[in-house]
This record gives structure tokens, sequence and C-alpha cells, in this order.
């Protein structure tokens, strides 16, 4: 598997932060998902998406994104991809970074006894959780077990928490557990409605929720009730939530936000702390200088699966393609060429980018970015404001991403 260097954002603030989401980014989770036309996605074996380049031509799921044949890369811009919900549960899965990880692959650290003392009672979990009533025996398997397990990982930046979650969802089985983030679980609620995302996930024994969004009080509310009805059913829990780096007592202090949103459910809940450093101990960067736009234009030229698109375009495309649907339009992507990056001009295009970002993150789509790269690519505003978390860990993100695609440029200067 591939392994690309993680970088963490430095030192910020972290007074508590509420508000909404404006231009109901989240909230436009409730459009419905059209069905279309579609190929079968060999990754989930469902009907997924079709993306279609006009350029190119249909082009299906998992398959490269084709160029015009005459050597003109690909664009993202061209491609407007339909998931059918049937594939929105089949990829509740933990994402592709993690897929190789288990409880195996977790190396505790020793001067931090908590990172064994987290894995113990994450393995005795799994046991528990697979031990006994299967799935969809709702009366036996609630009277078995009256307390499902309900844990929440509470730690920094990158001590390994979403390694840990998609560890204990491995050791569950794909079938018998659903792995999503907070995100992916309120568009499900989007495109199935309330009572059939129960009904689907109720079906599972174990339900993980990766970065728990402690900042829009709609969207606790509905995962508040989701968790509850699940729970109710007999549906282990499994959650973490984003803290930032170097704040004040981060974990704990995120232990006690996710604690009071989910109040009705917050006695069920133990609380696993780990305490850490960022394994990756990688250095900060999230401003590194853009790469020459010609010299992006040069490095997607011929790679297959690469996409080429100006900056620009691309934050129009993503106003008009649903953001559930835009792991989709990464389908077949290895390498995201992007040209006049400039500063992103308003919350809700930039809110936007941010969803890109964990797409091409949970995937591994190393980027390459031109133009002004991410130098102010949020104001300072944004950085200050409520949403500065997600911001903040996009900027790192695709930090990452973009060293790697650097790292490409570098190797193959030709
Ligand atoms: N103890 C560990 N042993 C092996 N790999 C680890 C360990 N801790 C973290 N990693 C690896 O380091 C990277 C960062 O870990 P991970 O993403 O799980 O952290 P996180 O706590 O979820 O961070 P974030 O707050 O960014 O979500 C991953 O590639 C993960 O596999
Ligand atoms: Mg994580």
């Amino acid at each position: 598997m591939m392994r690309r260097p993680h970088r963490h954002v430095g030192r910020t603030s972290s007074e508590g932060v509420r508000g909404r989401l404006p231009g109901g980014l989240a909230r436009a989770a409730v459009t419905p998902i059209t069905r279309g036309p579609s190929s079968r996605g060999p990754d989930v074996g469902l009907p997924t998406v079709t993306a279609v380049d006009p350029a190119a031509g249909p082009s299906g799921s998992g398959s490269a994104p084709a160029g015009d044949g005459r050597g003109v890369p690909p664009s993202l811009t061209g491609r407007t991809p339909v998931v059918p919900p049937a594939r929105l549960l089949a990829e509740l899965v933990p994402p592709r970074h993690f897929a190789g990880e288990s409880f195996d692959t977790y190396v505790p650290d020793a001067a931090h006894p908590s990172q064994r003392a987290t894995v113990e009672r994450l393995r005795a979990a799994a046991r528990e959780i697979t031990a006994g009533g299967g799935p969809g025996r709702g009366l036996f398997r609630r009277a078995a077990r009256r307390a499902p397990v309900a844990v929440y990982l509470d730690g920094g930046f990158g001590v390994g928490k979403t390694h840990l979650l998609a560890s204990l969802a491995h050791a569950v089985g794909a079938d018998d557990a659903a792995f999503g983030t907070f995100v992916e679980y309120t568009n499900l609620v989007g495109a199935l409605g309330f009572l059939p995302t129960v009904e689907a996930l109720a079906g599972k024994r174990l339900v993980c929720i990766d970065e728990f969004e402690l900042d829009d009080p709609g969207d606790t509310v509905l995962m508040s009730r989701l968790l509850r009805e699940l729970a109710d059913r007999g549906v282990a829990l499994a959650a973490t939530s984003n803290t930032l780096p170097g704040s004040l007592g981060e974990g704990r202090f995120a232990a006690d936000d996710f604690l009071r949103e989910i109040q009705a459910l917050a006695a069920r809940f133990e609380v696993l702390r780990v305490d850490g450093e960022d394994y990756r101990h990688r250095a900060v960067v999230t401003d590194a200088d853009g790469l020459a736009d010609d010299a992006v234009r040069r490095a997607v030229a011929g790679v297959p699966g690469a996409t080429l698109d100006a900056f620009g375009d691309l934050l129009d495309h993503l106003a008009r393609v649903h953001p559930s649907r835009y792991g989709a339009l990464l389908d077949g992507v290895e390498l995201v060429g992007l040209t006049g990056v400039v500063p992103v001009p308003t919350q809700d295009v930039a809110l936007r980018l941010v969803v890109l970002v964990d797409r091409l993150y949970d995937r591994d789509v190393p980027v390459l970015l031109g133009g002004a790269g991410e130098h102010d690519l949020f104001s300072a505003d944004m950085l200050r404001g409520g949403y500065r978390k997600k911001y903040y860990r996009a900027l790192s993100r695709l930090g990452a991403l973009a060293a790697d695609g650097a790292a490409r440029v570098a190797a193959d200067p030709a």
C-alpha cells in the first residue's frame, strides 16, 4: 500500500466553535440522489457511478478517466457522477489508506501506555461484538447484549485514531461493520431518509463514525438520534472526532465536547484516551509554493488516470455536484493536476473544497498545485472563524498530497 507523508498543521487555538454551515453543504445532503445510467463498479460489485466526460465519452466507475485521444488529459470538470444510494451504503468501509491496517500493524508507543491499553480494549471489544447473536436478530440480540459496546477514541492529531477505528472495523468484518465519516452518514440519511438508514445500519453489528463533527448543531442532533436508534437495536458504536493539534488539553476537551453534544447517549460511551505524538512526526507544511502551471500540465500529460483542471473551473463545478458524489468524481483518478490555484473567494466555496480534499485524502490521490499553491488558500477570516478546524485539516491534508505530487514531478521532470 502506498504510504504518504502525513502532515499536520501547527499550533492553533481551539476555543469552542459553533456555527451553522452556510449555503447548506451538509444540509444539501437531503437532496435526493438521482438515479442515472450506471456501470458496474469493480470495487463494490454494484451498479455505481457514471462519470461522463463530454470530451472523452462515458467512463465507468473505477476506470481511469479517458482523455480526448489527442493527448489532452481528462478533467474532473467534465465528470458528473451519479451515485445510487446502494453505492453509498456499499462504500461504508474503511478508506483505502487504511485498507491494510489492523491491530497487528498498530505499534503502541511504550512512552504512552494508553496506546497499548486502547488496542487491548478494542481487541476485546471486537471479540465481544463478534460473539453471540448475528446482525438482524433484533430481539435475541437485544436480550443477549443489553448494553452494546460504545467507545469513543479520544486523542490529538495523528495518534492513530482512524487506524484503530479501521482496525476495529476490520476485526469485526466487512459484512458486519459499517465505517464512515460523520459527513458520509449525514449524506446517507439525506439520500435514503432517516428510517431507511436506521434499517440499513441496524443490520450491522458495528457502526464506526470517524471524525464526528461537533460544529453543526443540526447535524449533531441528527447523528445523535441515529446513534440512539442503533444502540437501542443492539448495534455497537465506535467514534472519533477531530481536535486541533497543539490545543490545550486537546483530547480531553474533545471528549467533553463529544459527550455534551450526544447528551442522551453520553452515559453509554466509554472514552478511550489515546495519548501520543503525531505518529509521522512530519514538519508542518500548509503553505508550500505552487508549481508552475506549465510544470503541472507537463506532469499530467500522458499519465494514466491523471486529470487536469483550471482551479476556478473546478470550484465552479463542485457547486454543481453534490458533495456526496465527490468520491465518485475521483473514480479511477490517480493524480490531480490543478492550474491557476488562487485563494478561494467565499466560505461556501471553501467548504466544498474541504470535502473534495477529504475525498482525495481518503483515496491517497496526489495533487499538483499550480498558481499560488496553498498560499492564502483560505483567508485569515476563514482561519479564525467557526470552520477553522476544517480549514486547517484541509490545508494539512492538501499539503501532504501536494508533497506527494511534487515528489512525482521531481522524480520525473520530463
Ligand atoms: N501506533 C501506530 N502504529 C502504526 N501506524 C500508526 C500508528 N499511529 C498512527 N499510525 C499511522 O499514522 C498515520 C496517521 O494516523 P491516523 O490517521 O490514524 O491518526 P488520527 O489520530 O486519525 O489523526 P487525525 O486527527 O488526522 O484524524 C496513519 O497512516 C496511521 O496508519
Ligand atoms: Mg483520523
